[in-house]
């Protein structure tokens, strides 16, 4: 580790951190309407196997190489291997997550853009056909995306150029428990909506004459994304944990907070739909299509309570957006910082203008947004999850595996947990991740 790199100030922080980076726009855009397309709870069974069997232990791959070495990916892994093709590992997670960032900020200026507009406007005051246009001609229109992505980018960069304790994590720190509280206050509202049992039921009640293998794989697929695995984010945030802190705790509560804040989104969601008789596969548009019709008949009811809860629905969307892409943007800065040589400042500077610049063709051009999505969750990440799991299991030294999840033997009681990671890692997380790649390339 470079002398005066910083770390986080405390285990808590590194898994404020951590969670801060896994509860995103995939906990409150694409989960609830993953578990809508996919048979409710059965894909939530699925879903939590598939964390505990295959992402749990990726997630344990990057800490390691992360923590171990002190370095951000591509300096990680050529500590690691010098000068074998592994390396190229960390070229996968610098692109991937330049990728994610880009495209990632201009839905997350769709928030921006929501959250102002139910601020100084009401949908209360809009007709059905008014809201149905909304998103379409918003997203159909240069300016509004562009404008939005450039400041949600903006937020970001401030957040990254303050540093790793004074940006990320005073961010992290302040924002996720009132995130929290938010979203539980929107869940106990909309479980409370006349009609919304029918919508509680759906997420508890398995369907499992819907769980085909593309739901399997899509369940595989979700979790990784949620915890933000195959990218380096998790490897570059754990070089920064203390050699004190404990990897596999900071692991669990990690998924344990991600997986709970994914279901009270669900549970924010999915009753409101209902309770107006909407559609619950309606697929990515759920949010800031759907979710708009709910808002202005509420309006019609009561405007006051319609602009408090779209506030404060569209606020927690953004916090948990950002939360998320500064651990990106985060990857891509380390790497300039460490390995380029640059000041923070200015490697910000460089990312903001890539990301930037990626990110309006995103905004203008729906296929390249599609692509940049396909592409890096499907593509990147998966083969940055693959590499990473061979890397632990095939390549580095058991031992000095096992010395990394056990602090050297001063936490014994990981050694049980080592032997079922270690056993995952070699033989069941491969072959996992090798169905879901092919999954993307197949029509079951
Ligand atoms: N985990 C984030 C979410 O659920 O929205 C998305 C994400 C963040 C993916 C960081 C990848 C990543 F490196």
């Amino acid at each position: 580790m470079e002398p005066n790199r910083e770390i986080f100030g405390s285990n808590l922080m590194a898994i404020f951190a951590l969670a801060g980076s896994a509860i995103g726009l995939g906990n409150i855009w694409r989960f609830p309407y993953m578990v809508g397309q996919h048979g409710g709870a059965a894909f939530i069974i699925v879903y939590i196997l598939c964390t505990l069997v295959f992402s749990l232990p990726i997630f344990y791959c990057e800490s390691i190489i992360g923590r171990r070495t002190g370095r951000s990916s591509i300096g990680a892994m050529r500590q690691l291997a010098p000068g074998s093709r592994w390396t190229l590992i960390g070229v996968f997670t610098v692109l991937g997550p330049l990728m994610i960032t880009s495209f990632y900020s201009v839905v997350g200026g769709w928030s921006i853009a929501y959250l102002l507009r139910s601020c100084f406007s009401s949908f209360g005051a809009m007709s059905h056909e008014e809201i149905g246009s909304l998103f379409a001609n918003f997203t159909g229109s240069v300016w509004g995306p562009v404008l939005a992505h450039t400041a949600f980018l903006l937020i970001s960069a401030i957040i990254i150029s303050a540093g790793v304790r004074k940006g990320i994590e005073t961010f992290s720190k302040y924002s996720l428990p009132p995130l929290v509280v938010l979203m539980i206050l929107l869940m106990v509202y909309s479980i409370s909506l006349p009609g919304a049992h029918a919508g509680v039921e759906y997420m508890v009640k398995p369907d499992f004459s819907r769980l085909d293998a593309r739901a399997i794989a899509s369940a595989m697929g979700q979790s990784f994304f949620s915890l933000s695995l195959g990218m380096g984010t998790v490897l570059t945030y754990a070089s920064y944990m203390s050699k004190k802190d404990n990897i596999i705790s900071t692991g669990a509560w990690t998924a344990v907070f991600d997986l709970g804040f994914a279901l009270i989104a669900g549970f924010v969601v999915m009753p409101a739909v209902f309770a107006a008789g909407l559609e619950p596969q309606a697929g990515p548009g759920l949010v800031f299509e759907t979710l708009p019709f709910i808002f202005a008949d509420m309006g019609a009811a009561s405007p006051l309570l319609s602009k408090v809860v779209t506030v404060v629905f569209f606020l927690s969307v953004l916090i948990a957006a950002l939360t998320s892409e500064i651990s990106m943007y985060e990857v891509c800065t380390a790497y300039l910082v460490e390995e380029r040589k640059m000041s923070r400042r200015k490697a910000t500077v460089l990312v903001f203008v890539v990301a930037w610049s990626i990110g309006v063709a995103c905004a203008v051009l729906p296929k390249v947004f599609d692509f940049c999505d396909f592409v890096s969750s499907n593509v990147l990440m998966t083969l940055g999850a693959l590499a990473f799991s061979l890397f632990i299991g095939w390549r580095m030294k058991k031992a000095v595996v096992e010395a990394e999840l056990t602090n050297d033997g001063s936490l014994p009681g990981n050694r049980k947990v080592f032997k079922v990671f270690y056993f995952l890692t070699r033989y069941i997380v491969p072959v996992g991740i090798g169905i879901i790649f092919l999954s993307n390339f197949i029509t079951f």
